[in-house]
Order: C-alpha cells, then sequence, then structure tokens
C-alpha cells in the first residue's frame, strides 16, 4: 500500500519497527517484556496506511468535518519516545511530512498539525527553562482553549505514564505514594510532583502547527 502511493521505503521501516519502541516503554514502565502497551503503536492505523513514523514524529491522517460542509485534512502529529525532543529534528520531520503527504496524498490537502499531549501544558513553562525543547516545542503551537474535563487527573496519569515511564493506577487521582515513587532528579520530574502537591493538576491540551510553506 505504501509502495503504490510512493511512501519511501525508509519511511515504511520506520513505520513498522516503531513497536520496538513500545516495547521498550513498557519494560521501562513495568520492569518486564509486555504487549500491553501495543495500542500506542496502533496496528490497524499502521498497516491501514493511517500512521506513518516520519523522523522525529509520527503522524495519523485524519480528517475534520464539522457540519454544512466545512471539511478539511489534518495531521495528527505524535511524539514517540525514541530520545530527546530536538528542535531541529522536529522542524525537519513536520517538514518531511508535508511534503510527502503533499506528494503521496494529494486528494488530502493537509490544513495543519494537530498535537494532543501533555507537553503542551502551559504550566510547564513555570519550571521548566525556556530553552528546554519541551517549552522551545510549546512555543510553535497555537493553543485551543481548555475544555472542562470529566476526570481532572487524566493528565496526572497520561503524564506519568506516558512522560515519565511510571506505572500509574488505571484511574483516579494519584496518591502520596504515587507521587513518592517519583525520582526527583530531573526538573521534569521536580515540576510534576510540586505541581500535584500544590494541589493543581496537569492538562491534555491540545495544539495546531502551521504548516509550513
Ligand atoms: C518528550 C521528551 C522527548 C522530551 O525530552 P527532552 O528533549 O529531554 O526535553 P527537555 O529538554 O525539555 O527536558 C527538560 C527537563 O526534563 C527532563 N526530562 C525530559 N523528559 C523526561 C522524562 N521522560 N523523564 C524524566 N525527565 C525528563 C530533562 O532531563 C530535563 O531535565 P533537566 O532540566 O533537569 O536537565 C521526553 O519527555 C520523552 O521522551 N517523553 C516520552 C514520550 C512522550 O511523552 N510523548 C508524548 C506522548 S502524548
Amino acid at each position: 500500500m505504501h509502495a503504490r502511493r510512493g511512501v519511501p521505503e525508509a519511511v515504511t521501516r520506520a513505520t513498522v519497527s516503531a513497536l520496538g519502541g513500545v516495547m521498550s516503554t513498557h519494560r521501562q514502565i513495568f520492569g518486564r517484556a509486555g504487549v500491553g502497551l501495543i495500542p500506542l503503536w496502533s496496528p490497524p492505523l499502521r498497516f491501514r496506511g493511517t500512521d506513518f513514523e516520519i523522523g522525529r514524529h509520527a503522524f495519523t491522517r485524519a480528517q475534520l468535518g464539522i457540519g454544512d460542509g466545512v471539511s478539511g485534512h489534518v495531521l495528527m502529529m505524535h511524539i514517540p519516545p525514541t530520545g530527546r525532543l530536538d528542535a531541529q529534528a522536529s522542524e525537519e520531520s513536520v517538514a518531511q511530512a508535508t511534503r510527502l503527504f503533499e506528494r503521496c496524498y494529494p486528494e488530502e490537502p493537509v490544513a495543519a498539525f494537530v498535537c494532543h499531549s501533555w507537553l503542551l501544558d502551559p504550566d510547564l513553562a513555570d519550571y521548566l527553562s525556556a530553552d528546554s525543547n519541551i517549552i522551545r516545542f510549546q512555543r510553535r503551537f497555537d493553543l485551543l482553549p481548555q475544555l472542562p474535563m470529566k476526570d481532572p487527573s487524566e493528565g496526572d496519569r497520561e503524564m506519568m505514564r506516558l512522560g515519565l515511564h511510571l506505572s500509574v493506577p488505571d484511574d483516579g487521582p494519584l496518591t502520596e505514594d504515587d507521587l513518592d515513587r517519583v525520582p526527583q532528579e530531573t526538573s521534569l520530574q521536580r515540576a510534576f510532583v510540586s505541581h500535584l502537591r500544590a494541589g493543581e493538576h496537569w492538562q491534555l491540551r491540545t495544539g495546531v502547527l502551521r504548516k509550513p510553506s
């Protein structure tokens, strides 16, 4: 399917082999091998030609439809746990994705990139240095307004599990015992705990990044 669309073989290989990163994240979080995180790799999307690993980021082809004929195409942008979030590598990945989708999916003109992540919580700027990769990444996005969350602890659990690679309860707020398990070696780990101990929550936020011209 990729070959028919002219997707470079290197992108196909990266898209399939990203499973290795998911398996090693499982080992980091739970201390053993397991298949519990495979949904993060999204087999149905990968094998249907919907999810692609292109350089630093993964992208999901998505369609917007908001009634009255208003519609368009966007790429959902993901940050796989493959090392640091170098700004140049990130920008190159977006530029490469822009070119690849223009060439391989011309009938789906991409209007923008959309990211939904703990990485876009603006409160992180109160704790991390302005030139950290996370804050530089945030500055490239226009944030959509935050909607009330049904479960105020969802962002806390998501950041602890996906961001810090620590195990979390399936639901409910994090406990003092959970916070005690977070090492305090990096500014992100310290930020995570201080914010929660101050009675705040971490939020999953959605940001929109314009397509590079
Ligand atoms: C996103 C990610 C690549 C950012 O890493 P980075 O490039 O090192 O980010 P920064 O330069 O902004 O790091 C700022 C600080 O946070 C620390 N940090 C970043 N990611 C960390 C992590 N996963 N665990 C612990 N500390 C982390 C850095 O070491 C640095 O600490 P310091 O100031 O004490 O030196 C990294 O957090 C990661 O791999 N996360 C897992 C994947 C993920 O969460 N994806 C999003 C899913 S929605």
